[in-house]
């Protein structure tokens, strides 16, 4: 059974997705990371992300290690991702991966929940179950705050808002595989929802299709 998990950033969705693996024993993908590491390794070499020859070169030659590196999480890795992911050779060279994932899940799960921009609409358009999380850009801008300060950075809140919201418009605009809802995607907006709320949620959801 696959699991399709799709919404704008700090949504919710990754710690949705991680609960509802655990709760099924279904293996899970976070996607994004993916993309962070063909942006960290453009970065690391020192090109520029929105450059089509750096970028395709740094996501057909992904090795393994490359989703180990430290810095994935970085603010600076995160833009860098959303500018590689607007390439068409970059998603091409990683939709093979994500499918191969979801179709024959590791360690032999029953199933496999993926979450992304695009794994309701592209990568797995025959998910069993899509979810569409989202949250309004002050929500999701506050919780990105909250990480960032966490992890004992100095963010700067009109910083993260605007980041977010020109993050936002690149993942939604783009002509490749851009940030929308499948037609048959269960909708959730977490602005106003419990994490505890919005896992009982999905996991109604699934189970009803587990019947
Ligand atoms: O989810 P996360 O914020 O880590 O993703 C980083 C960037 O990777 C996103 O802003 C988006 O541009 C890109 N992405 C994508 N498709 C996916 C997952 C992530 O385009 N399935």
């Amino acid at each position: 059974m696959i699991v399709a998990i799709d919404g704008p950033a700090a949504a919710g969705k990754g710690t949705l997705a991680r609960r509802l693996a655990a709760h099924f024993g279904f293996a899970y993908l976070e996607t994004g990371l993916l993309y962070r590491a063909v942006g960290a390794r453009v970065l690391a070499a020192g090109g520029d992300p929105a450059d089509p020859d750096a970028a395709t070169r740094a996501a057909t030659t992904l090795a393994p290690a490359d989703l180990e590196r430290s810095d994935l999480r970085d603010e600076a890795v995160g833009e860098a991702a959303s500018h590689v992911a607007a390439i068409p050779a970059v998603r091409a060279a990683l939709l093979a991966f994500q499918r191969d994932f979801a179709l024959h899940p590791p360690g032999g799960a029953a199933g496999a929940v993926l979450d992304g921009r695009d794994i309701g609409t592209v990568v797995c358009p025959a998910a069993a179950v899509k979810l569409f999380v989202t949250a309004s850009l002050d929500v999701r801008a506050e919780r990105r705050y909250r990480e960032l300060a966490e992890r004992g950075e100095r963010p700067d809140r009109a910083a993260v808002i605007a980041d977010m919201r020109r993050r936002d418009a690149r993942d939604s605009s783009r002509g490749a595989a851009p940030l929308t809802a499948a037609p048959d995607a269960h909708l959730l907006d977490t602005s106003n929802l419990s994490i505890e709320t919005a896992f009982a949620h999905a996991k109604s959801i699934i189970s009803a299709h587990l019947r």
